[in-house]
């Protein structure tokens, strides 16, 4: 399965991805560009050390938000992608890009959802105090973080915490659950009835 990962920054995950299905033969699940919307993204330096095919789209370079998915459209569909993964990519979709690719976009969320979306749910973990938080991987619906959960995994809040611990101890969490999925879509256990989603098997 050809799959797509749009990252605007450093690409902890994209890494994993990498390590985990890329460079695993019997993944069956093969990253077949890595998009982003900035430049300097250290993603991109990621996958163009292992020869991924990297490419740069960004807003300023298109008249409106319709014509930038449009351009991002464009790439997915020539190199024949089935499932879209976000991984830290800063820029919403217009409601006909998740309609075009409705139940085949997915994103990764640093919380529990629906607790804290948004893009300082870190800061905001902390700032409530709540002694649990997590990571939520989901469907990408017309709203912020607001479509089908797929799976989660939860980590504990410390009274120490600060945005860093608490980060670190997340990533770990998504770094496990997120090639997990891909991996559960690649060999099609994923079923979504109405906005539950069932994990065949698990
Ligand atoms: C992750 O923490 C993810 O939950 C959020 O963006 C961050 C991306 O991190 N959506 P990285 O670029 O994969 O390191």
């Amino acid at each position: 399965m050809k799959i797509a990962v749009l990252a605007s920054g450093s690409g902890t995950n994209l890494q994993a991805l990498i390590d985990q299905l890329h460079h695993d033969e019997n993944s069956g699940v093969e990253i077949a560009v890595v998009i982003s919307d900035r430049r300097k993204a250290y993603a991109l330096t990621r996958a163009e050390e292992v020869g991924i095919p990297t490419r740069v789209v960004r807003v300023r370079d298109f008249p409106d938000r319709d014509a930038f998915d449009t351009g991002i459209s464009e790439i997915l569909d020539g190199y024949g992608v089935e499932l879209i993964v976000l991984a830290g990519f800063m820029k919403l979709f217009q409601p006909a890009f998740v309609r075009k690719y409705r139940n085949r976009i997915i994103n990764i969320h640093p919380s529990l959802l629906p607790a804290f979306q948004g893009a300082h749910a870190v800061p905001d973990t902390l700032a409530y105090g709540v002694k649990v938080s997590g990571v939520s991987v989901f469907f990408v619906d017309e709203g912020m973080d607001t479509g089908p959960i797929i799976a989660q995994a939860s980590v504990p809040v410390f009274d120490d915490d600060n945005e860093k611990s608490l980060l670190k101890r997340i990533h770990i969490e998504e770094h496990k659950l997120y090639p997990q999925v891909v991996r559960w879509y690649a060999e099609g256990k994923i079923e979504i009835v109405d906005r539950k989603v069932l994990v065949k098997g698990s």
